[in-house]
């Protein structure tokens, strides 16, 4: 007999685009305009559950022990549809997922929580998918989340059609130990989500000029993860956040998301690296400057970013795993 309840529990972890992903060419698919570059991040870990039950009348999602508001639980609930279409299921399903990271950092990541509900999800339908189709899955629920479901360094690939579009590790996070020092300046949830922001992408001028330069800036940045050459990668990052936020800036409506702490972070550490320590920044949709430095210089960037008036916290992230499941339950294929 069938079991009555099946449950999964996943654990996944943010990433840290190299060279972002900004606008869709399919936004029902989110088949990304560009292909892109990240590195999976410990330390920023979403942890869920999936539960499908047969007696449920609806699918029920709980974020950090609160049910969650209606845009997310409806977002849940499409992903969720996804899954149960895939898995020829109907049950609906409990959803419990917890961050570790501080939620009023600015930093609700969509990454590591549709990777972990992906993972999560799909085993607790009884699905056994391959790494390739857990990313594909994950990144119809969000983009981003297609490359948390592998870990270290990782490429998302564009491509005309669904079954192409997943994202494969580039190397693994042993390869190079490069640090994450996020440089929290704001705390309020960002303005203007990711989603909507990408449906603005193609009202800026800039943006074919981005997109259409996207191969060079890829092949530049996977040639210096490759090779560990920190100056090739830090000019291309740099360069690759600043055309996106170029991007954002000049969209109907304008997307402005620094604030002057952003910009003195920013210009600090570009004096920083002139000086001859191995930092860089990028920033997402947010205010907050993610400075990526080698291990070596990590010690001393931090104690410098600690010197900037206005950085409320400093986050610290080394390379990370890729999602892995924690416990399935009453699934006997299991
Ligand atoms: C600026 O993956 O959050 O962080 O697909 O709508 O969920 P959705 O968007 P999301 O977009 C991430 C945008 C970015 C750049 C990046 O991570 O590549």
């Amino acid at each position: 007999m069938m079991e009555k309840t099946r449950s999964a529990s996943a654990i996944a972890r943010a990433n840290i685009a190299l060279i972002k992903y900004w606008g869709n060419h399919d936004a029902n698919l989110r088949l990304p305009a560009n292909s892109s570059i990240s590195l999976t991040l410990d330390g920023l870990e979403t942890k869920t559950r999936v539960s499908f039950d047969d007696s449920l009348p609806a699918d029920q999602i709980h974020i950090n022990g609160v049910s969650a508001d209606e845009e997310s639980r409806s977002r849940v609930a499409t992903h969720l549809d996804r899954i149960r279409r895939l898995a020829g299921i109907s049950s609906f399903a409990i959803v419990e997922s917890q961050n570790n990271f501080p939620s009023g950092a600015g930093l609700a990541s969509s990454s590591s929580a549709f990777a972990a509900l992906t993972l999560a999800g799909v085993v607790a339908a009884g699905m056994q998918p391959d790494r390739k189709d857990l990313s594909r899955i994950a990144r119809m629920g969000s983009g981003s989340a297609c490359r948390s479901v592998l870990g270290g360094y990782v490429i998302w690939y564009a491509a005309q059609s669904d079954t192409e579009s997943f994202a494969e590790q580039l190397a693994p996070r042993e390869h190079w130990h490069l640090v994450d020092l996020i440089a929290i300046v704001d705390r309020q949830h960002k303005h203007t989500g990711s989603t909507l922001g990408h449906s603005l992408a193609d009202t800026s001028p800039l943006q074919p000029a981005r997109v259409s330069d996207a191969a060079r800036r890829i092949e530049i940045c996977r040639r210096a993860i490759l090779e560990r050459d920190f100056q090739e990668l830090a000019s291309v990052v740099e360069q690759d956040s600043n055309l996106m936020h170029a991007v954002m800036l000049t969209s109907t409506p304008p997307l402005m998301y620094w604030t002057p702490q952003t910009l003195e972070v920013m210009r600090a550490v570009y004096d920083w690296r002139d000086e001859g320590f191995d930092v860089c920044y990028t920033l997402d949709a947010g205010p907050n400057v993610h400075c990526l430095c080698t291990f070596h210089h990590a010690e001393e960037v931090k104690n410098r970013l600690e010197h900037i008036p206005g950085i409320l916290e400093i986050l610290e992230a080394h390379p990370g795993e890729q999602a892995q499941l924690i416990e399935v339950e009453g699934n006997p294929s299991h």
